[in-house]
């Protein structure tokens, strides 16, 4: 089995070695236009393996597609990240065109591979990708949703005291600040959440989950790569290891929620073959107006990017 990264920032990177580190492939490739950066971090890597103990190749090239040849799942993280004042969705004018052409890439040499996308803005860049690939929409998915309710049960389990382990918890929609944390679908070790945190404290959770993106941007004057990281590889080793784990995923829906061509986040079925399936759970209409919005959110950049002619 073999994972390729394509970009080798700082959330490919952190890809790669969380997939390496959980032995579930042969080998790991890392790939990126800069000259030398994914040799040089596929062999500091590499180099880690006797330490931390695993056996995955690591390697890294310099924009050579042929090494990342069959491929099973390829993770897409080329692409501008968001400074201090700019939105997910000011990245779109560059990230577009680096999308495409990246996809173009993976398709011609791995045709079957499934293709996770992290690159923002996040939802359209997922939508970019399954226009350019031209496969079924089952094997383009984004990764958004697995990083926001990570963000939302680590806020919890701050609040609670409690270890992050035990919070089930979902979110929908679009991955910007519209986004939908669901409390009515939060738990701690079975506990609706509801009944151990005030309604006033469960808002301000809420809030902080959809600006958690930008409250590292804010701190670090880049986005966040670790827990990003961390929620592509743990997409990567569902689809690996077909363990058929129910995530909040980037998905095209058609029809599910009232929502129709067009990448959104939504509970899904992650196995072998990527989504097997979107889960539609019940909303009352106050979720469904949020979930509504976000989508609306979402469509706001879909014309942004019809507007840029790539698919003429
Ligand atoms: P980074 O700047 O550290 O890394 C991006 C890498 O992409 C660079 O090494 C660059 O050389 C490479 N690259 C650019 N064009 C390329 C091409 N055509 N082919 C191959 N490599 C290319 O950025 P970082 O922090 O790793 O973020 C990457 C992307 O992921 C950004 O768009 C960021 O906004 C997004 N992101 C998305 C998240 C999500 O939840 N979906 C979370 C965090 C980041
Ligand atoms: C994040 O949520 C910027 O999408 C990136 O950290």
């Amino acid at each position: 089995m073999k994972v390729s990264v394509i970009g080798a920032g700082n959330v490919g990177a952190t890809v790669a070695i969380c997939v390496a580190q959980k032995e579930i492939v042969n080998e790991v490739v890392i790939l990126d236009i800069k000259e030398g950066i994914s040799e040089g971090k596929g062999l500091d890597m590499w180099e880690s393996a006797p330490i931390t103990g695993f056996n995955t190749r690591v390697k890294g090239v310099t924009n050579d597609y042929a090494a990342t040849a069959d491929s099973d799942v390829v993770v897409i993280t080329s692409g501008l990240p968001r400074k201090p004042g700019m939105s997910r969705d000011d990245l779109i004018g560059i990230n577009a065109g680096i999308v495409k052409s990246v996809t173009e890439n993976v398709i011609k040499y791995s045709p079957n591979a499934k293709i996770v996308i992290v690159s923002n803005p996040v939802d359209v860049m997922t939508y970019c990708a399954y226009l350019t690939a031209k496969v079924d929409s089952s094997k383009v998915i984004g990764m958004a949703g697995v990083l926001d309710v990570a963000r939302y049960k680590a806020f919890l389990a701050e609040e609670l005291n409690v270890s992050p382990k035990d919070i089930q918890a979902l979110l929908l929609g679009g991955h910007g600040d519209t986004m939908v944390p669901l409390p009515r679908y939060t738990s701690i070790a079975g506990i609706p959440v509801t009944q151990l945190v005030s309604k006033e404290r469960l808002d301000a959770i809420v809030e902080r989950t959809k600006v958690g993106g930008g409250e590292i941007v804010k701190l670090e004057g880049t986005s966040a790569w670790y827990a990003p990281g961390a929620a592509a590889a743990e997409m990567v080793e569902a689809i690996i290891t077909d363990a058929k784990r129910i995530m909040p995923v980037c998905a095209l829906v058609n029809g599910e929620y009232g929502l129709k061509g067009m990448y959104v986040g939504v509970p899904a079925i992650l196995g072998k073959d990527g989504i097997d399936k979107i889960i539609e759970i019940e909303m009352n209409e106050e979720e469904q107006k949020m979930l509504e919005a976000s989508a609306a959110a979402v469509k706001t950049v879909m014309d942004v990017l019809d507007g840029m002619n790539l698919f003429a």
